[in-house]
């Protein structure tokens, strides 16, 4: 039986699928854009002009921060013509940094900025965001974009759910512990790896003040869909009680209580560690295939545009909560009739069908 309860036991879509597939976290991360020059504005000429560090943690294949990151590198520029700049994407191990370099050095679907500048240094990390990735007080500006909702551990599994967002009683208390440690053990990393002055640009996935989170917006609930074909495929016999459970994804969505706790309170290491809260929103970027399947009406293509965003980021999941005593070819099976079902529902009745993003934009400084 595997049980991967590490988030690194996650990976998104190879070979350069992950950010075709995600539009829609390219559109989060374009909305958060003037946040970053903003806060590169905000930075001391000295310090820009010394060597200017940004990094971009959770990266994936870094094709949906590309564009962020050049407006960035320009905004450097045009205050410190000269200075070196690094750019640090950091994910965990197992992620395809192939199809990153492939992105970086323009090899890949995109346009590099490292054509149009010269000094600027981009590196690789396969150093979690749990663990410190830069050398102390070497960063100006710490960004992240729809990644930090996958904790460290997965502390239980979930037996009514597949995610926490459908968790009660202790199993929902032991998420809730979880991501609160969690989320002060990444930011008093961050506070080591910040230069005094410097900022985090974080973009999470969030409960906001309505309740709404990713998927469960205004339409059908996304996690509820998900948690009711494993439990028709449980009750057709299809995979063992374990499996359900095992079925489990370690992430929890933080409300703006639950981001802003550790920096507004005097008591809390992170804020003893010199961050402070300068701003922090909810915000809504709608589904893009289901704003297309408004325009076109054409279901079966919706589903088969929005199945795959789903599968790039929780098919490892689904995959390895399977039993290891099956055949590879038996869970690849069930994999694809998983979201075959799906689709099937979509391509039926594709009213209500979508994933909204529901995020939290946080920025937050580093005491000088
Ligand atoms: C949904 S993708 C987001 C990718 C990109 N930032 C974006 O917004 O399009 C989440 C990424 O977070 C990464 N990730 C999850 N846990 C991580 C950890 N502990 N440290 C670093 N990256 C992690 C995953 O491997 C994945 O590449």
């Amino acid at each position: 039986m595997t049980d991967r309860g590490h988030s690194e036991g996650i990976t998104m879509s190879g070979g350069g699928v992950y950010s075709l597939a995600t539009i829609g976290a390219k559109h989060v991360i374009d909305a958060a854009t003037p946040m970053v020059l903003e806060a590169i504005g905000s930075l001391s000429l000295q310090s820009v002009t010394a060597g200017f560090t940004l990094s971009d943690m959770g990266t994936a294949d870094a094709g949906t921060s590309l564009s962020m990151i050049t407006r960035a590198i320009d905004a450097v520029r045009a205050r410190a013509p000269q200075a070196p700049i690094t750019v640090i994407y950091s994910d965990q191990p197992r992620n395809d940094f192939n199809a990153l370099i492939a992105n970086i050095y323009g090899l890949g679907s995109y346009e590099s900025y490292l054509e149009r500048h010269r000094a600027v240094y981009p590196l690789v990390s396969g150093t979690s965001f749990y663990k410190q990735i830069v050398p102390s007080e070497t960063l100006d500006i710490g960004f992240s974009a729809t990644a930090m909702h996958w904790l460290s551990t997965k502390v239980c599994n979930i037996s009514n759910h597949v995610q926490a967002v459908g968790a009660q009683g202790e199993e929902l208390a032991a998420f809730r512990q979880q991501a609160h440690r969690d989320w002060r053990q990444i930011l008093l990393h961050r506070a080591r790896e910040l230069k005094p002055g410097g900022k985090l640009v974080l973009i999470n996935f969030a409960r906001d003040e309505q309740g709404r989170y990713l998927g469960n917006t205004d339409g059908i609930n996304m996690f509820d869909t998900f948690n009711q074909i494993w439990l028709d495929f449980l009750a057709q016999g299809r995979i063992s009680r374990a499996e359900y459970e095992n079925m489990t994804l370690p992430q929890y969505y933080n409300s703006v209580e639950e981001f802003s706790a550790p920096l507004l309170d005097a008591s809390e290491p992170v804020y003893q560690a010199g961050l402070r809260l300068d701003h922090i929103e909810t915000r809504i970027v709608k589904c893009p295939y289901a704003e297309a399947y408004g325009e076109h009406g054409d279901a079966a293509r919706f589903a088969a545009e929005y199945i795959p965003t789903i599968r790039s980021w929780n098919e490892s999941i689904f995959l390895n909560g399977l039993d290891s005593e099956r055949p590879l070819e038996e869970r690849q099976q069930i994999i694809e009739d998983y979201y075959g079902t799906y689709g099937t529902m979509v391509r039926d009745s594709p009213a209500g069908h979508g994933m909204d993003y529901v995020h939290a934009y946080t920025v937050i400084s580093k005491t000088t």
